[in-house]
């Protein structure tokens, strides 16, 4: 079975079995029924490089649905399944006069693959608005909630990609929306700007969401026009006094402070001071509006994209002396 179009990479593997499970008991079911065949969950396949073909049973969470579970005057209590597509959940939030997804909007992927690195973007991560989310134990099919802090959120961090992970199957999440007094976040340079350019003093989450869409569509790549799995590496934080020698070397680095002892710095100036902007190696390449994106000019192997990975893992750390770890999973 092919999964060329189960990963917006559009990596030729091949699934040694493949099946998509549309409810909380097909999942249970096909769990029971495979006890010893090696597993694969699949959510919108949006975080991850295949170099490989993958021996094992792999289930697509294909799970639909959204419906209101809490309200009250402020605040809304919002339940999605694991297979709603990201980007239509928030819009429909939106719609719905919902606040705290639109700085989101775009992103691509499954809801219920969300929690697993906790995504974010312009100022904004899913654990600011992550009540909590319900999960099958692969082992025993039992269903357990995880709160808030249970999830152990941190920057594209969980407990799903560190304790527990490849131990569960998220398969609804629940958020926590604004229903009045919304909390307006344009604090990140470019929605401000870009709110400007079309004259919003006061913007709606709707004027929000377009902003954030006219950016994203401006720098990075669409999966359905280019292969690609967004930011291809973590910005990487560095502690202070590491830094402060780097920094010195190269005055025109670009960091933001952390904490008291860290900053992070952009992985994509890196990457393009390292000259890889734009670059093609084959049909593997770095994006040229965004240095962080890795993208397959058509029949890239996940190999050959992995090679382009390390050459610029290795030639960032030859230039600065910075790790950079990679944020998509590489299978
Ligand atoms: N920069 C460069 N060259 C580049 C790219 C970026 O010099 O080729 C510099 C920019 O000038 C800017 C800084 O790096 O000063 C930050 O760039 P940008 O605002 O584009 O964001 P980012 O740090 O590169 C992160 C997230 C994105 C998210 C944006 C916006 C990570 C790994 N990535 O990228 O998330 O959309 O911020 O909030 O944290 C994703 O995770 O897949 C993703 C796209």
């Amino acid at each position: 079975f092919s999964l060329k179009n189960y990963n917006t990479f559009g990596i030729e593997a091949k699934a040694k079995q493949f099946t998509a499970v549309h409810s909380v008991e097909e999942l249970k079911t096909v769990l029971v029924n495979n006890p010893t065949e090696k597993k694969f969950i699949l959510g919108g396949g949006s975080n991850m490089l295949l170099t490989q073909d993958i021996d094992a049973l792999v289930i697509h969470i294909d799970l639909k649905g959204k419906k209101i579970i809490k309200e009250n005057d402020d605040f809304v209590w919002v339940e999605s399944q694991a297979g709603e597509n990201w980007h239509e959940f928030v819009l429909w939030t939106i719609e719905q006069n919902f606040g705290g997804l639109e700085n989101m909007s775009l992103i691509p992927g499954n809801v219920g693959t969300t929690p697993v690195q906790n995504i974010g973007a312009y100022g904004a991560e899913i654990k600011d608005h992550f009540v909590s989310c319900q999960a099958m134990a692969i082992a025993n099919q039992e269903i357990r909630t995880f709160s808030n802090e249970e999830c152990h959120f941190g920057y594209r961090e969980s407990i799903f990609k560190n304790e527990v992970k490849n131990q569960y199957i998220i398969t609804s999440v629940v958020f926590k929306l604004t229903k009045r007094n919304h909390k307006i976040n344009t604090s990140y340079g470019d929605i401000l700007g870009e709110l400007e350019k079309n004259n919003i003093q006061t913007p709606s989450l709707k004027d929000v969401s377009n902003a954030v869409i006219a950016i994203r569509q401006s720098k990075l790549p669409d999966p359905k026009e280019l292969g690609n799995s967004g930011s291809f590496f973590k910005n990487p934080i560095v502690l202070k006094s590491d830094f402060e020698k780097i920094h010195q070397q190269f005055p025109e680095m670009k960091y933001y402070e952390v904490s008291a002892t860290e900053v992070k710095v952009p992985a994509g100036w890196l990457i393009e001071q390292a000259g890889f902007k734009g670059k093609r190696f084959g049909d593997a390449g770095v994006h040229k509006n965004q240095a962080l994106v890795l993208v397959n000019y058509g029949n890239a192997t996940g190999q050959e994209i992995l090679a382009v990975s390390k050459n610029i893992q290795e030639t960032v750390f030859a230039t600065f002396g910075i790790h950079i770890e990679a944020e998509v999973n590489v299978i």
